[in-house]
């Protein structure tokens, strides 16, 4: 199959009638590409397992086209709700008890439904057009680095699905934070661009929970194929170095996270710097860690996971 990347005035109309057709299309989101399809629809949500390698046991979030959807999907309790008006559209996803309209395959057959409404103009313009709610991971082969432009769509998808929608790079740069509602209790079981700091307004948070499927359950996760590892920045010729402080003198290459120390410009920049030193023919990467508090937190878990073999 050949991968068509077009301009949002070119891809806009096409996008919405291959979702219409049961058919995936890569669109970009303010937190990484996304691989959507008909939420409502099994057969084309079975195109997204497909086209990433994806085991069935890892559920999709399902993208709303506008609020009023929310609670045809969902059990919305008085929290959740609350979150839904402060964050949304924005890069916040909440899991919530289902609806029965919501495909078993979208759940990966759990009584949850993890659901979000992208802010991205483009993202946004698909969904008013389709109409529906559209399934989405990140456009990547499963357990790799998610793509922040189309050209990272490309690489990882490439010959795989009809459509690219070309949207520069994306905003945050790393996935939605992902917060399982439970009375006013809020388990964040992935960090991302809304911080724990900025959701203790809304209910006491707590971390993973047992017996819930945490995204990227699996502990490696967003993994470049040249081995990365955590620590001291320990120049040798075949070593990279993800910078956050250190200026990298011996290393064979150096990518760095944000010279002037900002948390969000270096979640913008971290998979794009993953890949760029992935590319660089290797034997090993180093990353330096960066302090773990707001948005340093979704970073380092990035990381971790990253480092996981
Ligand atoms: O920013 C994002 O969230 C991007 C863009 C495209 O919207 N999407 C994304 O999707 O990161 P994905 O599939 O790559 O990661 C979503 C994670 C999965 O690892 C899955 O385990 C978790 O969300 N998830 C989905 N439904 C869930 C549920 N009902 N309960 C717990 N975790 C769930
Ligand atoms: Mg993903």
């Amino acid at each position: 199959m050949e991968t068509l990347v077009t301009s949002p005035a070119e891809g806009i109309a096409s996008a919405a009638a291959l979702l219409a057709a049961g058919e995936v299309v890569a669109l970009p989101t303010e937190t990484v590409y996304g691989l959507g399809a008909a939420a409502l629809d099994p057969a084309a949500c079975a195109r997204i397992f497909e086209a990433k390698d994806r085991p069935l046991s890892d559920p999709l979030i399902v993208h709303l086209p506008s609020r009023e959807w929310l609670e045809r999907v969902a059990v919305v309790s008085p929290t959740a709700f609350r979150l839904a008006e402060k964050f949304w559209p924005g890069p916040l996803t909440l899991v919530l008890p289902r609806l029965d309209i919501v495909p078993d395959l979208v759940t990966a057959g759990q009584d949850t439904v993890a659901v979000r409404m992208s802010s991205h103009p483009i993202f946004s313009a698909v969904l008013q057009a389709y109409g529906k709610p559209v399934a989405a991971p990140s456009a990547n082969r499963f357990g790799r680095i998610s793509p922040t432009s189309a050209g990272d769509v490309v690489a990882e998808l490439g010959g795989r699905i009809p459509l690219v929608i070309d949207g520069g790079p994306c905003e945050h740069g790393i996935e939605s934070t992902i917060v399982l509602v439970r009375d006013s209790e809020l388990h964040i079981l992935r960090n991302g661009p809304v911080t724990a700091e900025e959701l203790a307004a809304f209910g006491a948070v707590r971390g993973q929970v047992a017996g819930i499927s945490a995204p990227g359950g699996l502990a490696s996760h967003y993994a470049p194929r040249t081995p990365l590892m955590i620590g001291n920045p320990v120049p040798s010729p075949k070593t990279g170095l993800l910078s956050w402080q250190a200026a990298g003198e011996g290393f064979a290459r150096v990518e760095y996270l944000s010279k002037s120390h900002d948390l969000r410009e270096a979640a913008a920049n971290l998979y794009g710097a993953m890949r760029r030193l992935d590319a660089a023919g290797l034997d090993l990467i180093i990353a330096e860690p960066v302090p773990e508090s707001g948005l340093g937190r979704a970073i380092m878990e990035r990381l971790k996971k990253a480092a996981a073999r």
